[in-house]
């Protein structure tokens, strides 16, 4: 089993790469941290506490990041694509979890389980990159202590989703997600250029319903949400882009993707190119890589495994 922390910012897909984790036997969830992002930290916290409910989990969700690691600037945001609560508008007001998260404080939980297994542990961050940037900076030896850092994130080949150029969770925090792109740990980038090839339709969705569990339908409920959004932004898409479960997907089949070593750096300037993941596509780059960056995906493979186990 390979240890894993889960970093989101619950959310949609974020809700969908949970379940997935925790129905995976190949995968020790040692916790999930949650972070600013689709919603606020508070909100990801309570979300995620909801679905591991239903997931009859008691994992522990520790709370991270509740603003930018360097600069806030006023973000885009994310209701339309996961409703008001995150949660495609699922909740009922006042909805709140039976048990209550971590005391601690996701960056210290972060440095702690990678120390107390050097070599070992896979990070997974599906959301804005502030937690684990903070980690390093407290604790810089964590670079060379992680097995893995597998990062939903960036579009090194095609275009961003937040604007033009920015994916939405390098968008949210750049600052933190070039501090960990400079920093010499491991990382492996599931970016748009694969995430948007992993399209979920409707009628997969259906088959969760006709499960008549209540895991069941709250995904199913939620997810046709997000697919409805998805159809209102990019018209004629048929079904939506499944990034956070992708990104667990390859801590389980790395052979689902193929990667190719890049050095890849984030726009914190640009005016029409904030955030925008650059990477060196020359040739003969400058730098040497700094990440293993996803360009092509077994879309149908790993949709399958998906299906088979999220729900
Ligand atoms: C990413 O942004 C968030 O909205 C999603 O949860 C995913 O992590 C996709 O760009
Ligand atoms: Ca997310």
């Amino acid at each position: 089993m390979k240890p894993i922390i889960l970093d989101v910012d619950t959310g949609i897909d974020d809700a969908l790469a949970i379940s997935y984790a925790v129905n995976s036997p190949e995968l020790e969830l040692l916790g999930v941290t949650t972070c600013f992002g689709n919603v606020t930290v508070q909100e990801a916290t309570r979300n995620t506490l909801l679905v591991l409910e239903h997931l009859d989990s008691s994992l522990p969700v520790i709370p991270g990041a509740a603003k930018p690691f360097f600069v806030s600037r006023v973000k885009a945001s994310a209701v339309h694509i996961h409703g008001r609560d995150g949660m495609g508008n699922t909740l009922s007001d006042g909805k709140l979890p039976k048990r209550e998260a971590s005391s601690q404080y996701a960056p210290q939980f972060i440095i702690d389980q990678v120390r107390s297994r050097p070599h070992q542990v896979t990070i997974i961050t599906v959301a804005a990159m502030t937690n684990l940037a903070l980690a390093i900076m407290q604790a810089p030896d964590i670079v060379n202590l992680v097995d893995n850092v597998i990062v939903m994130g960036g579009a090194v080949t095609r275009a961003g989703n937040a604007t033009p150029h920015a994916e939405a969770n390098i968008y949210a925090d750049p600052e933190a997600a070039d501090y960990v792109f400079a920093s010499g740990i491991p990382i492996t980038l599931v970016g748009l250029d694969v995430t948007m090839e992993t399209l979920l339709p409707k009628k997969d969705v259906e088959v969760w319903r006709d499960k008549q569990t209540t895991l069941g339908d709250l995904m199913a409920d939620m997810t046709d949400f997000y697919i409805d959004a998805y159809e209102d932004f990019y018209p004629g898409i048929g079904g939506c882009g499944l990034h956070d479960p992708l990104a667990v997907g390859v801590a389980i089949h790395p052979d689902f993707v193929t990667t190719s070593p890049m050095h890849v750096r984030v726009d914190l300037e640009g005016f029409h190119t904030l955030g925008r993941t650059v990477g060196d596509l020359r040739s003969k780059p400058a730098n040497q890589p700094n990440m293993q960056v996803c360009l092509q995906v077994d879309a149908d493979r790993f949709l399958k495994h998906f299906l088979s186990r999220v729900v």
